[in-house]
């Protein structure tokens, strides 16, 4: 059984007082929804307002998850942040590999399976991104760019550290674009990771690990995205600022 997760990814945007605000609307929603026994529910915000939202969810299910992290643990690395400052401060969650990090930040698969590696090392759940740019999509490349993307992330990993990290396919032309994939395109790339993950790790292990979608989820087209047998939740950018938009979601997946 995969319990799905809903996750928003808030990148660079809200202060702390505007996380807290969100916060407080956001738990008043679940309280009188179902929501949190179905689903993991997943905020990231900014690595500064983590702490102060630990503080405030210390009794709600929510999840916090950082953005990114650095592998190492401590030392001369002016302005990273490491594992054991992330679990020190209460992320549960961490996301690596995220396109924009591929795409500013010289993020490549190398770092990112160093960064993998050390959210394991901590108890922090990966959730680890992967994708395909449109000129790649055009190209028929799809296949072989996740191929390598999952397996330079994933490189040296056990079984057992494989089916504690969560996949998040990220179409990079459909994030921030409002061009959502369709839902066969989304089931079929998603079909295809758990295939590649079931070829590497073996079938059993393949299955339980959840696979999200992220790229333009919106309440309008979550419920037909969130239907699909090997879509396992979303990573939700900017629909996940707002609280209306996050709990539409939320409500669609119920
Ligand atoms: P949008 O939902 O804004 O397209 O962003 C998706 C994303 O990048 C989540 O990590």
């Amino acid at each position: 059984m995969r319990i799905p997760i809903i996750a928003g990814n808030w990148k660079m945007n809200k202060t702390i007082g505007e996380t807290l605000d969100f916060l407080k609307i956001l738990s008043q929603e679940l309280q009188q929804s179902s929501a949190t026994t179905k689903f993991e529910i997943v905020i990231a915000p900014s690595f500064i307002a983590i702490n102060k939202m630990a503080e405030l969810l210390k009794d709600s299910p929510v999840k916090i998850c950082a953005q990114d992290l650095f592998w190492e643990d401590a030392g001369a690395f002016t302005g990273e942040i490491s594992a054991p400052m992330l679990k020190d401060a209460g992320a549960k969650y961490v996301i690596i590999g995220h396109s924009e990090r591929r795409q500013f930040f010289n993020e490549t698969d190398s770092t990112v399976n160093k960064k993998i590696k050390a959210a394991l090392k901590y108890n922090i759940v990966p959730i680890f991104c992967v994708g395909e740019t449109l000129a790649e999509r055009e190209a028929g490349k799809i296949e072989s760019i996740i191929a390598t993307q999952l397996t330079g992330g994933l490189m040296d990993l056990t079984a057992n550290d494989v089916t504690k990290t969560v996949i998040a396919y990220e179409p990079v032309w459909a994030i921030g674009t409002g061009k959502t994939a369709t839902k066969e395109q989304a089931e079929e790339v998603h079909l295809m990771i758990r295939q590649m993950l079931a070829k590497q790790f073996g079938q059993t292990n393949a299955d339980v690990i959840r696979i999200l979608y992220g790229g333009s989820v919106k309440p309008s087209n979550s419920k037909e995205l969130l239907s699909q047998p090997n879509i396992d939740g979303a990573l939700i950018g900017g629909a996940s600022l707002k609280p209306e938009d996050f709990m539409g979601i939320i409500k669609s997946a119920m």
